[in-house]
Formats: C-alpha cells, structure tokens, sequence
C-alpha cells in the first residue's frame, strides 16, 4: 500500500527542479497532487505527466507568491476547489546574488515575500488545518547556505535561516496534533536557481542532481526526520560550521562567493 494513498500533497514550485521531483514522489507514494508556481504551461504538462505515470489527481493552481496577499489567495481557492492539504511541500524559493547595496531592491522585496511571508502564511494556514484533523506531513526546503552568514547571497542566506529555525520550532509545536515537520537542507544542486539568482552553478564536488536532493527529503519526510542535509560534502560544511568561529566561516564564504 503506497504510504500516502488517499492523501493530497501541495507542492510550490512544482513545475521543474526539486519541487518537481518531490511532486513526483508524492504521487509514487499515491497521493493527490496540488501543483503550484507561476507558469500555467509548465504546471498542467507536469500535471499530465504525473497523472498518465501514477493513478492520481493533479490539480494546478497558478500563483505568484512573491505578491502580497498570494498565500491567502491560494489556500482560499484550493478550499473552494474542495481539497484537504494533508502534505504541505513548501519548497518555492529563489535567491539573489550580488553586493547588498547593488541588489535592484524590487528583486529581494520578491525574494522576501517568497521566501519568507508566502513560506510563513502557508505553515500557518497548513498548521491549523492539519491540527484540527490530527494528521500532517510539512516538508520544508531551506539550504546549507541558512547555517552561517553567506556575503554576497547574504539576504538569501537569512531567509532560508528563518526557514530552518521557523521549521525546528514548528516541529517540537505541531508534534502533539499529529503533524510532523522535515526540513531539508540542500547544498548547491543543479537547477535553474543559481541563473534566476545571477550567478553561475557553484562548481564543488558536493554537487547534487534535483532528483537525489528530492529523494533524500522525501525519504526524511517518510521517516519523520527533522532535518536532512543530502551529500557527504554538505554535511561537513554544516559541520565544520558549528567548529569555526561564525566571522571566520562568513569571511571564507565572501572569498568564495566574491568574484562569480
Ligand atoms: N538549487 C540549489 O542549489 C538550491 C540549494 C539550496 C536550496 N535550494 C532551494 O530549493 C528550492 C527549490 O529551488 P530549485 O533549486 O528547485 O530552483 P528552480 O529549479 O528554479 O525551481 C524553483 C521553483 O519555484 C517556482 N517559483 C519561483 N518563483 C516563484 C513565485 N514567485 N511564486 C511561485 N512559485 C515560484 C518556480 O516556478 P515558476 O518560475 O514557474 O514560478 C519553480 O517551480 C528553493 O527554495 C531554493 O532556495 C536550492
């Protein structure tokens, strides 16, 4: 018996890279499908990917949570829609490299909204829902780069701080309603994040494919783990970041991410 049959997944930013494996995942495992990003296009042919390869409902729903007001926007219309969220995959995310001070500030107000206010409002709408009905998985998507201080993404690096510390307090809170939170914490993984953020690919060998970063989440959501960081690489780096002293880490991370 699939582990998630009878159940329906929402995932952001379903449409490509590790929301889209993740989606697939969730349907393998037999759940239901509520698919989320901005283009139409992409979403229903993942859409009818999904429901020609597994024997499951898909259901699109377009949105642009970097605008005010989307989240709520978006849990009304999946209400009225009829469906129950009983896994929330809050995975939509993007980043912005460069200096803080030459970043257009139109582009980190979006990834703010994204990253953190959409991120939040969906927990909280998702947490109560799924505690009145004593059953929930949350599966959240923050980053290697949320563990230290990271010049030059520094504004990416607090958002995905906050969503691994929002995420670790959720979990010990929603515990006793039946509702178990995951966090997984990707290092650089091949997608379209790092050209959407304005830069290239970071080229280290812990370099990990969309589809085995989505794996290693997936399987920590099924174990009920709190916290996965995929790759031996990543591990060492979050490691060796409890080690070093946080200036000396942050200066490291500026020589590397400098000149990109
Ligand atoms: N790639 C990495 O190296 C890496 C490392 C650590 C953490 N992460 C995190 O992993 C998550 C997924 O990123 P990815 O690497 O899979 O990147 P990706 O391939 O660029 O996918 C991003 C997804 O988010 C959607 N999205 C972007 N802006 C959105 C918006 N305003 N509203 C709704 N959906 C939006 C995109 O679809 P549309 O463009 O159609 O909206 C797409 O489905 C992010 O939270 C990212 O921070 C990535």
């Amino acid at each position: 018996m699939p582990a998630f049959a009878g159940r329906t997944a929402l995932v952001t930013g379903a449409s490509k890279g590790i929301g889209y494996h993740i989606a697939r995942l969730c349907a393998h495992e037999g759940a239901d499908l509520i698919l989320v990003a901005r283009d139409t296009q992409r979403l229903e042919r993942v859409a009818q990917e999904m429901t020609e390869c597994f024997p499951v409902n898909a259901a699109v729903f377009p949105a642009d949570l970097s605008q005010p007001e989307s989240a709520g926007e978006l849990w009304q219309r999946v209400q009225a829609g009829g469906h129950n969220v009983d896994i929330l995959v809050n995975n939509a995310g993007v980043g912005a490299y460069g200096e803080f001070r030459e970043i257009p500030p139109e582009k980190t107000r979006g990834m703010r909204h994204l990253n953190i206010v959409s991120f939040t409002e969906l927990m909280h709408l998702a947490a109560i829902e799924m505690a009145r009905r004593e059953w929930g998985r949350i599966l959240t998507v923050a980053s290697v780069a949320g563990f230290q201080a990271m010049p030059y993404m520094a504004e990416y690096a607090a958002t995905k701080a906050y969503v691994l510390s929002l995420s670790e307090a959720l979990r010990v809170e929603l515990a006793p309603f039946g509702v178990v939170v995951t966090c997984l914490a990707p290092g650089p993984t091949d997608t379209d994040f790092f050209a959407a953020a304005g830069t290239r690919m970071l080229d280290t060998p812990g370099r990990k494919t969309p589809e085995e970063v989505a794996r290693a989440g997936f399987r920590a959501m099924l174990r009920g783990r709190p916290l996965v960081v995929p790759g031996a690489m990543n591990k060492m780096m979050v490691f060796a970041g409890r080690l070093v002293p946080r200036a000396l880490f942050a200066a490291a991370a500026a020589r590397v991410l400098r000149r990109r």
